[in-house]
């Protein structure tokens, strides 16, 4: 077994006791970082830094040269999947991810096949194994995919969407065909995570961010039953460690039970949830990630620092919670502000542990 010396991450996740609260932030390889830029310039592409591994892992370690991180997540995007599956991924500035061929016809979903993870995303899975390899065994390293239903949102719409009417009509004229997609998508997801555990990935994170645009019977049959299949699948144990498993469904605040009962090991959570009555909910069953509204990361250092501290307490004492905002951050944060942030959290939590 090879365990990283700053492990508080992994720990925090299986709700055992540590030192400080961990903290990392979702996309914290980013735009907001100069150093990300200049490298992504070099690339040619978001795409094309992506698809090489040694630049991948140039950026998966910007942040953690800067900050006082206690994770590294890989650098790629949960679109890789549907590229793969030959839906033509492309991104246009100011406008987000589009795709070429999204799925419109009957026959182009009965055509849909999941992609081999050790062929079509082998790039991702030299990434993985590049980036464990440069981070040696000072942090562990994320790894993470779109959920089903998250991923079917961009096959379907085509690209970003205020209302998801395409996928929506469908889920409500012909589920058929889109439990369908799913059942594609979600294995897809599962062998898809299981190749970068085996490349290196010590713990996994699903992005539902689209889930919480779902009434509740529609989120349980069309997101929540097909995380479960992806978790039930999961290897859980590598290289003589447990692998813990993270559900994030934005907006999924009031399902919080539900999600609790697929098996994974926490739960992120977004910025619109008290996280204290989040962990009453749960109870001892799950450890929780979250939960600062990025655009926090705009206030003064000193009001950084005080919502930090109220999230904190509003946890309370004992182990099971991660640090991070309740979504990516904004490319337009000013990096001193994550710094303010960072080590807030690791102050204040050591302060907690001594009283
Ligand atoms: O957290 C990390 O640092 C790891 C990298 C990561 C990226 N995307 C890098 C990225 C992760 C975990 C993602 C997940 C992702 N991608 C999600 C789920 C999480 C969420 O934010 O809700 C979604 C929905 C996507 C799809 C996607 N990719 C979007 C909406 C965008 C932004 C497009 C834009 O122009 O604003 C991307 C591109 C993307 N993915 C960027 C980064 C750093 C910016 C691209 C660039 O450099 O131009």
């Amino acid at each position: 077994m090879n365990k990283p010396k700053n492990d508080t991450f992994l720990r925090a996740l299986l709700r055992q006791p540590t030192e400080h609260t961990p903290v990392w932030l979702m996309r914290q390889a980013g735009r907001y970082l100069p150093e990300y830029c200049e490298t992504r310039r070099r690339a040619g592409s978001f795409m094309d830094l992506c698809r090489n591994p040694q630049l991948a892992t140039e950026v998966t370690l910007q942040p953690l040269a800067r900050f006082d991180l206690d994770a590294a997540i890989l650098f790629s995007d949960i679109l890789t999947v549907p590229d793969a599956m030959g839906l033509g991924l492309y991104f246009v500035e100011g406008e987000g991810p589009k795709f070429e061929r999204p799925l419109r016809e009957e026959w182009e979903i009965r055509n849909l096949t999941a992609p081999d993870p050790g062929v079509e995303l082998r790039y991702v899975m030299d990434a993985v194994a590049e980036i464990r390899r440069a981070l040696g065994n000072s942090v562990p390293l994320i790894g993470f995919s779109g959920s089903p239903f998250t991923l079917a949102c961009y096959m379907i719409e085509g690209g970003a969407s205020d209302d998801f009417r395409t996928i929506k009509a469908m889920l409500y004229d012909r589920p058929d065909l889109l439990h369908h997609v799913l059942e594609i998508n979600a294995g897809a997801v599962t062998a898809y995570l299981n190749a970068q555990i085996e490349s290196g990935a010590q713990a996994v994170m699903i992005f539902d961010t689209w889930g919480g645009a779902l009434s509740q019977r529609a989120y349980r049959e069309f997101s929540l039953a097909y995380m479960e299949r992806i978790v039930d699948g999961l290897i859980r144990e590598h290289d003589g460690a447990r692998v813990p498993c993270i559900v994030f469904t934005k907006g999924g605040g009031q399902w919080l039970e539900e999600i609790a009962a697929i098996g994974c090991d926490a739960i992120g959570l977004d910025w619109t949830t008290d996280i204290g009555a989040a962990r009453k909910r749960v109870g001892d069953r799950v450890a929780l990630q979250g939960n600062l509204d990025p655009v926090v990361l705009f206030a003064q250092p000193e009001k950084i620092a005080q919502e930090v501290r109220a999230i904190l307490d509003a946890y309370g004492s004992g182990s099971g919670h991660i640090f991070n905002l309740g979504h990516g951050i904004s490319q337009f944060t000013p990096p001193e502000h994550v710094a303010a942030l960072v080590s807030a959290v690791h102050e204040h939590s050591r302060k907690q542990r001594q009283i």
